[in-house]
């Protein structure tokens, strides 16, 4: 029985501000759209916040509301758009080097695409080896960056008269870390932003300066930004939503959709090969051995995590599942992903299933930041903070509460997050059960 009593929700007032650390492919991608959208240039196709619907109670009631009627959503009218970069290109110029969009969809937008100017970046060369950042703070500490950034956002939020504010990492993947000590707690993380511990990354001082601020932070990259206890522990404190990591897009969305369909036909899987060439800013970095290996970590957890080996060691044991990605600079942002998937079915007979994914992966990005603004802007007012597990759906390797593990199946991801949103309204969640069978 549904209670109808929902949770309070503070209604979304007044202007949203978008906070983009790295503005490159994906953030200018994201914000031309949302700009062609509302010139009514274009639809916004890729987004379950503007396209899609949500069932409610049984069948027969016949009631499935769009999305943006059913909970309380910044409109795309009210959206305004900052960020950080290593480089000085406004949005215009950065997008027109990132070459995603055509010529003429970008100066269709060119006015409003100049008038999105980042602010200065805090960088280390260590942490992405393939940039030379020439438009980056300079400070005495690590401590003063992070105040360096909660000024900017002061000024951000006063200079536009926002409401309120979100930030979405969209910078480049940073090198390989495990969280180490400076990261276990907040005491000890702040006392190493004060004394610029090697530790700490510059993504890592964004999600601390973001969290200080009391603006939500999504992690659209796979290193660590929002993933270790110390930041954690700051969100509860701050009640700040975070979520992470690394935007489900191309090869790895495609295996969480076939992964799960094999599972449930009990097909045996005995190798996954993906291979990729790519040639943006994205595959430039990721040519470093240390970042790739932030991805590959985050690439190959993925089926070992839907398929469950060691509940179904006949089908799924022994498994090889290799991934690769190469810099290959005449494809530009539009990648090409192979997949040789070798399965088996009945009696052991081998099949194999092969993928060729002409695929853009900043056009499969864009939308994603704009779910994940929405609904981190829609989770902070209605009171939740710490790791925000029903935003799963958009990430490669979601981050979930410490012991366990994540949810990578993304139909199961899907009703999690349909049944949160039905959950804060105080609708019946959806379980598919046939209950007919019964009466
Ligand atoms: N495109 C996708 O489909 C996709 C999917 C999953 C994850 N990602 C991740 O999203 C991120 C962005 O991808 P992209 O294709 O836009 O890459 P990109 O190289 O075009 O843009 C990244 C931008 O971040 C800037 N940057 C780097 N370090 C910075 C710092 N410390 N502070 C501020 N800015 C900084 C760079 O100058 C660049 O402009 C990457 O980490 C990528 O791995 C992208």
């Amino acid at each position: 029985m549904s209670t109808k009593k929902g949770t309070d929700i503070r209604p979304a007032n007044g202007k949203l501000g978008v906070l983009l650390p790295g503005m490159g492919a994906v953030a200018t991608t994201f914000i031309a759209g949302v700009e062609a959208i509302r010139r009514g240039h274009a639809k916004p196709i890729g987004s379950l916040t503007q396209m899609g619907t949500i069932r409610l109670g049984k069948r027969t009631e016949n009631r499935s509301p769009k999305v943006t009627d059913f909970v309380p959503l910044a409109g795309l009218d009210d959206l305004v758009f900052g960020g950080w970069d290593i480089f000085e290109e406004n949005a215009f110029e950065s997008a027109k080097h990132a070459g995603v969009l055509t010529r003429d969809d970008l100066d269709r937008e060119k006015g409003f695409l100049e008038s999105v100017k980042p602010m200065r970046g805090v960088f280390e060369q260590s942490y992405v080896k393939k940039l030379s950042g020439t438009y980056i703070k300079t400070g005495t500490s690590k401590m003063d960056y992070a105040e360096q950034l909660c000024a900017d956002i002061a000024e951000f939020k006063r200079a536009h008269g926002l409401d309120r504010v979100v930030a979405v990492w969209c910078g480049s993947t940073e090198v390989y870390r495990e969280p180490s000590e400076v990261h276990s707690t907040l005491a000890k993380f702040e006392a190493g932003l004060a004394k610029s511990d090697e530790n700490i990354a510059p993504s890592a001082i964004y999600a601390y300066a973001c969290l200080k601020s009391g603006v939500p932070y999504a992690n659209g990259a796979p290193n660590l930004s929002v993933d270790f206890p110390a930041i954690h522990e700051l969100a509860k404190q701050r009640q700040i939503p975070i979520c992470g990591k690394d935007f489900k897009t191309g090869q790895t969305l495609m295996k969480t959709i076939l992964a799960p369909g094999f599972k449930a036909r009990y097909l045996g899987v005995e190798g996954w090969y993906s291979t990729n060439i790519l040639g943006n800013r994205d595959g430039e970095v990721l040519d470093d051995p240390e970042s790739f290996k932030s991805k590959e970590v985050s690439k190959l957890g993925v089926l070992e995590h839907i398929l469950q080996p060691d509940l179904y060691p006949d089908l799924y044991k022994d498994m090889c599942h290799v991934v690769r990605i190469n810099y290959y600079p005449p494809r530009g942002d539009n990648k090409e992903g192979w997949d040789n998937i070798d399965i088996f079915g009945w009696l052991g007979y081998k099949m194999q299933i092969k993928i060729d994914f002409l695929c853009r992966d900043s056009i499969l990005a864009a939308p994603i930041v704009l779910d994940l603004a929405l609904f981190m802007d829609l989770a902070q007012r209605c009171g939740m903070h710490g790791i925000q597990e029903w935003l799963s759906f958009y990430f490669k390797s979601p981050m979930t509460a410490p012991g366990l593990y994540p949810e990578h199946d993304l139909f199961i991801q899907l009703m999690k997050l349909k049944n949160t949103l039905r959950h804060l309204r105080g609708e019946e969640l959806i379980t598919h059960l046939g209950t007919e069978y019964y009466d």
